[in-house]
């Protein structure tokens, strides 16, 4: 949701670096791109309306040490040039991630005080405010501005009488990176140049002077802060999409080194003892999160009301605020986060804390917001996911929720299955033949419906919300029982109804739901992992078997193999499953 990133060098071009940066950061928004290069001849921005690329030409031509960067997810102001960061006025020049609240009363108040404004943007007020605030202290005008900011910000600012950056943060992510070339800011960990090997993560309200040579943090007082400097190695994210087409592909054949990888994180880096304890004594369990993250957590709890004996309850980040939910200092929240930086959900877990509750956050990035705020993490190992639509984490959240909800039985056990249904994965995608034909008739429908009943009916979400966000075609995933309460009346001959059936006990039940669509000519698929359901039905519907599991964890095989069908139908319909249109990655602002 707009990235941002900024280099100051010792050794290099600066300008080849951040352009290098806003190509691994695009994830985060493909609206436009631009930079600002502090050159010799004095700060030179260049920007452009849509994706990365449109910038590489401009981009070529210019060095220096020092230059900051963007790539933007549009909120206010439409994808254009003019709206494209950096914003410049007088000696500044500023990139911004997130959202100034009351940027139309700040504008109105700058207008009045005679400033132009270029772009229709909220961010424009900061770099306005700027120079209205500065007299030749920058930390000092870099405070006062931000004094005035409602809202959200990760900034990065360049002004004429510092060769360096000032990097802001307020509920917007940026890390510092330090390396043997310099120091570089930036919004992601993965993103950040391959030559970091440390990085310190600011704190809300910091504000960070940055050099060639060092970084100064100060809290919002300007008052030095002391920020933990910690390891990484930044080149171990940087791996590309190597032969494959798309990451999207490359990410779903991650999928089983991403189950053993979480199982062994688990093992080697979580207080389990700690956890087993929330755990036990948990009078309820929430699962929340946004997106595919809310559908592990449908998923998930199947786990936690088989395993542990205790009423569990799923919850979408974005309206748990405003849900009427009973907080008690035994409650245990399981925070479920892709990115740890989705808005929603580190506002929604903050304020179940506050009310006493056990926050546990289950995510793919360290150091991420939810760290911050959970007491404790358990660590999803995806590695870096950079398609959009999240694939291979969501499996990996699978994996991490299903060993907390062992905790109090065999874990060890639990571990094993989780390896075994990991390399059913890697058995389903030696074939997929089936999707290839199931794709075909999703691309060829109006709206596709995926229907299933237990933890079917969960991954049934998920797979429409893969299907409609990489090829933009309408979906639903509907409970099978509920069909026949509302959703047949849209089926016809141009709808799909995709039905999943992995579970015997409800097998016949599901059968149903296929012979009332092809009752009313609808077009119907079969996904299983049922010998007996795949023989009953191939002469119905377009039937793929995928390997055998128990019921409990065929989510793992049945997700994937929808996956691999919305990829499929995405591509076949020329769309880019990496950067589908109107999403970012990272969903930063509420
Ligand atoms: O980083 P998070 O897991 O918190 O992100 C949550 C959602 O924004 C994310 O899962 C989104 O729905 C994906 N595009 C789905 O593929």
């Amino acid at each position: 949701m707009c990235g941002i990133i900024g280099v100051a060098l010792r050794r290099g071009n600066a300008a080849a670096e951040v352009y290098d940066g806003l190509e691994r950061l695009e994830y985060r928004g493909y609206d436009s791109a631009g930079m600002s290069v502090k050159t010799d001849g004095g700060t030179v921005t260049v920007k452009r309306g849509g994706r990365v690329a449109n910038l590489k030409d401009s981009a070529a031509g210019l060095s220096g040490n020092v230059a900051t960067g963007h790539t933007r997810w549009a909120t206010h102001g439409e994808p254009s040039d003019k709206n494209a960061h950096p914003h410049v006025a007088g000696k500044f020049s500023i990139v911004h991630n997130g959202i100034i609240e009351n940027y139309r009363e700040l504008k109105e108040e700058r207008l009045k005080g005679g400033a132009e404004f270029v772009s229709d943007t909220d961010s424009e007020v900061i770099v306005r405010l700027l120079n209205k605030d500065y007299s030749g202290d920058l930390l000092a005008a870099g405070a006062a501005t931000v004094k005035r900011l409602k809202g959200s910000y990760a900034l990065g600012i360049l002004c004429e009488d510092f060769d360096g950056i000032i990097a802001v943060k307020y509920k917007s992510p940026v890390v510092v990176g330090f390396g043997e070339k310099g120091i570089a800011l930036c919004s992601d960990i993965p993103a950040l140049p391959e030559w970091v090997s440390a990085v310190c993560v600011p704190e809300d309200g910091d504000i960070v002077s940055i050099s060639a040579q060092s970084a100064s943090f100060y809290d919002g007082e300007l008052q030095p802060a002391n920020r933990v400097r910690r390891p990484i190695f930044a080149g171990q994210f940087n791996c590309g999409r190597g032969d494959y087409p798309h990451y999207m592909l490359k990410e779903i054949h991650e999928t089983e080194r991403t189950v053993r990888d979480t199982c062994d994180a688990f093992f080697r880096n979580v207080d389990v003892k700690r956890l087993t304890d929330y755990v036990r004594n948990a009078d309820r369990i929430i699962l929340t999160g946004c997106g595919t993250a809310y559908n592990a957590g449908l998923v998930a709890k199947r786990f936690f009301s088989d395993r542990c004996g205790v009423f569990c309850q799923v919850e979408i980040a974005s309206e748990l605020r405003y849900s009427p939910v009973h907080i008690t200092g035994s409650t245990l929240v399981l925070a479920i986060s892709q990115s740890g930086e989705t808005a929603d959900t580190v506002e929604a877990v903050s304020s179940l804390k506050e009310a006493g509750a056990h926050v546990v956050a289950v995510t793919n990035c360290g150091y991420s917001a939810i760290t911050r705020v959970a007491h404790l993490t358990v660590p999803v190992c995806a590695g870096a996911e950079v398609c959009v639509a999240a694939t291979k984490s969501y499996i990996g959240q699978l994996a991490a929720l299903y060993l907390i909800s062992n905790l109090t039985s065999d874990i060890f056990a639990a571990r094993k299955k989780l390896l075994e249904v990991g390399g059913k994965v890697g058995e389903l995608l030696k074939g997929c033949g089936s999707a290839d034909k199931i794709a075909k008739e999703c691309a060829q429908s109006s709206a596709v419906f995926f229907l299933g009943r237990g933890a079917d009916y969960a991954v049934a979400v998920e797979a429409s919300l893969k299907l409609k966000e990489i090829s933009y075609i309408f979906s639903d995933g509907y409970p099978a029982g509920e069909l026949k309460h509302g959703t047949l009346a849209l089926i016809d001959e141009n709808t799909l109804s995709v039905i999943i059936i992995c579970d015997e006990s409800l097998a016949e039940k599901c059968e149903n739901a296929v012979s009332q669509v092809a009752s009313r000519k609808g077009k119907v698929a079969v996904i299983t992992s049922l010998e007996v359901v795949a023989e009953k039905l191939k002469d119905t519907a377009a039937v793929w078997k995928i390997p055998e599991c128990s019921a409990q964890l065929s989510p793992f095989v049945s997700a994937v193999a929808l996956q691999m069908v919305a990829y499929k139908t995405a591509v076949s319909l020329g769309r880019d499953p990496d950067k589908p249109r109107n999403l970012a990655k990272s969903v930063t602002v509420e």
